[in-house]
């Protein structure tokens, strides 16, 4: 059966000493969270290395938030695949819509970002989702099957068992509105029904598929409790361990 997942992500947010208490205080109430849980974080760059030596001895896996597209050499800024393994990454986030939107991420650079990073052991958490122009002009199924297949279809479905998808719709991040359980739902069923058409049943069911935009412990069980949806990515919540540790136990 597919792992139910609770993910931080951090956004540009914290100090390093903010974001190593933050992520104590996480390590320290994680063991509330069910067991069949799976717990993330996911601070900035600077961050990684202390945050990792935090979470030791705790069930919470560290993520990065972006990686390069490229492995190596004169990329000035950037940082690769190995490094964020070898500061103690089991993740990272790749194609939130804030690197779509902002950083001009495209579909044919996070091909070449999910390769590395699968390449170098990293699990992925690929977000896609669409934005409010889309969803009013009735074409929000069409964009997320878009970019799912853009990206994924060039994996194999040995590959599918590192990557994680999040269901983020733009008009819901960081605008306390959140999709319907419905809504999110009628999204989540149609990205597997994708995943079944490329890679077959049992890839499709054993892919985890996460929300994500203005998720919080107040509507975490509704969205939690649809049969597509296993999990959230969680910005602004995740930001307070214990709003963060309730989303956990909303299963
Ligand atoms: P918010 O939970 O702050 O809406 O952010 C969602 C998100 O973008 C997580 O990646």
């Amino acid at each position: 059966m597919r792992k139910k997942i609770v993910a931080g992500n951090w956004k540009m947010n914290t100090t390093v000493a903010e974001g190593v208490a933050l992520a104590k205080a996480v390590a320290a109430k994680s063991a509330e969270v069910p067991a069949n849980v799976g717990l993330i974080v996911a601070p900035p760059f600077t961050h990684l290395v202390s945050v990792a030596e935090a979470l030791k001895g705790s069930k919470v896996e560290l993520s990065a938030q972006n990686c390069a597209d490229k492995a190596k050499g004169a990329y000035t800024g950037e940082v690769a695949a190995d490094m964020l393994v070898s500061a103690g990454c089991q993740w990272t986030i790749l194609g939130h819509s804030e690197r779509r939107q902002y950083y001009g991420e495209t579909d044919a650079k996070l091909v070449d970002k999910v390769r590395l990073a699968l390449d170098n052991g990293l699990g992925v958490i690929l977000c896609v989702g669409e934005m409010l122009e889309e969803r009013k002009a009735g074409r929000h199924f069409a964009v997320v099957t878009e970019q799912t297949e853009n990206v994924l279809f060039h994996f194999s479905a040995e590959d599918m068992a590192k990557i994680v998808i999040a269901y983020e719709p733009v008009w819901a991040i960081g605008t306390g509105e959140t999709a319907t359980a419905e809504q999110a739902e009628e999204i989540h069923a149609c990205i597997r029904k994708v995943l079944e058409g490329k890679f077959g049943k049992e890839v499709a069911d054993n892919t985890t598929i996460l929300y994500g935009g203005s998720c919080k412990p107040s509507n975490a069980k509704e969205l939690f409790a649809q049969p597509d949806i296993d999990g959230g990515l969680i910005g602004g919540a995740s930001l307070k361990a214990d709003d963060f540790i309730e989303i956990g136990k909303s299963f």
